[in-house]
């Protein structure tokens, strides 16, 4: 299975601190944003590794990251997405590098207290289709939120005024390579955008989706409330703990 970061857009929730920068690049406690995803990816195993940037301050993430040497890598790989698409049409820029295979796709601002080996051996048992992770969370509104039956996920909402649960979908998708047809059907959201809740959405309508809980917190960092949650969790317990209990 190959790995996908998506650091992209403008971050125009940070402003001004991303008046000049890739949010990406932007400190949570003591590294820059982007490394926690990138460890959370080898963590489960996942080492080849494509980041998908945009926007501001591009050539940054070559200057600090390099082939990544820093976390063991021998090389990453890095592609550009002009304009502000959306988060499914970032991730259409990957098909080349995917090469029929399935993709663990992480948002660049999602950062987890422990690891996701067992989802993403789990997904890579279920062979095909799709797997999203889901977290408890007292904002559901602030997400994509799932309306669930038991084991069953029958639809998620973008961002819903009355959400239909307490959970937020987390931005860590397992897809199979039909990922790159479903992107080809959606059509842009009021925001102007492809959104990964519609291709979530589809492949449930195809019942090919499944669903884990995370154990452990969950954070974005893409707002001035998030990114101060980020990083105080950081703080005061570490991220990506390998070693922490996960009953996904
Ligand atoms: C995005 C997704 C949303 C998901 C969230 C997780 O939201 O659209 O479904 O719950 O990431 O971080 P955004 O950060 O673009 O508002």
């Amino acid at each position: 299975m190959k790995g996908v970061i998506l650091a992209g857009g403008l971050g125009t929730r940070l402003n001004p601190l991303t008046k000049v920068t890739n949010k990406h690049l932007l400190p949570v406690y003591n590294q820059p944003m982007i490394y926690y995803p990138i460890q959370t990816l080898i963590n489960a195993g996942i080492d080849d590794i494509m980041i998908v940037t945009g926007g501001n301050s591009a050539g940054d993430f070559l200057k600090l990251l390099g082939n990544g040497k820093d976390f063991g890598l021998k090389h990453l790989n890095y592609t550009y997405q002009e304009g502000e698409g959306g988060i499914a049409d970032a991730l259409s820029l990957v098909e080349h590098f995917a090469d029929k295979e399935s993709i663990c796709v992480i948002l660049g601002d999602n950062i987890i207290e422990g690891n996701i080996k067992l989802a993403a051996k789990t997904y890579l048992n279920q062979g095909t289709g799709a797997k999203i992770l889901l977290k408890e969370v007292s904002d559901p509104q602030r997400f994509g939120v799932p309306e669930l039956d038991g084991k069953k996920v029958l639809r998620i909402e973008e961002k819903p005024e009355k959400p239909k649960s307490q959970f937020a979908v987390i931005g860590i998708y397992f897809y199979d390579n039909n990922v790159f047809d479903v992107i080809r059907t959606l059509k842009p959201s009021e925001r102007g955008e492809l959104e990964i809740t519609d291709v979530n959405n589809h492949y449930i309508k195809k019942k090919e989706m499944t669903w884990d809980e995370l154990t452990g917190w969950w954070t974005d960092a893409g707002t001035f409330g998030s990114l101060h949650t980020a990083t105080n969790l950081v703080a005061k317990t570490g991220a990506n703990n390998i070693e922490l209990n996960q009953n996904a």
